[in-house]
């Protein structure tokens, strides 16, 4: 089976789970910075926005979101959920 990189974002009390391959191209988004005023994760590369909560570009060139993971603060940890892919 193989294993998925998940990009994890903090912003406060709230935590967000994104794929973290960019749907562009094979760059990494938690090399990117978080805008934590529009909830949004910058790719470095070309420097499409993904939002946090959808996993949709809001801008180009990437077109394709990204998957998104249930992930919540739990007693200050973070608690992951990952469905397997069918
Ligand atoms: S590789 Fe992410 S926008 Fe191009």
């Amino acid at each position: 089976m193989a294993g998925r990189a998940i990009a994890v974002v903090r912003i406060g009390e709230r935590a967000y789970a994104i794929g973290d391959t960019c749907s562009h191209a094979d760059v990494s988004l938690s090399e990117g910075e978080v805008d934590v005023d529009s909830c949004e994760i910058e790719c470095w590369k070309h420097g499409s926005a993904f939002s946090l909560e959808t996993g949709e570009p809001q801008t180009l060139p990437a077109t394709r979101p990204v998957p998104v993971y249930d992930v919540r603060v739990v007693d200050g940890e973070l608690v992951l959920t990952v469905e397997n892919d069918r």
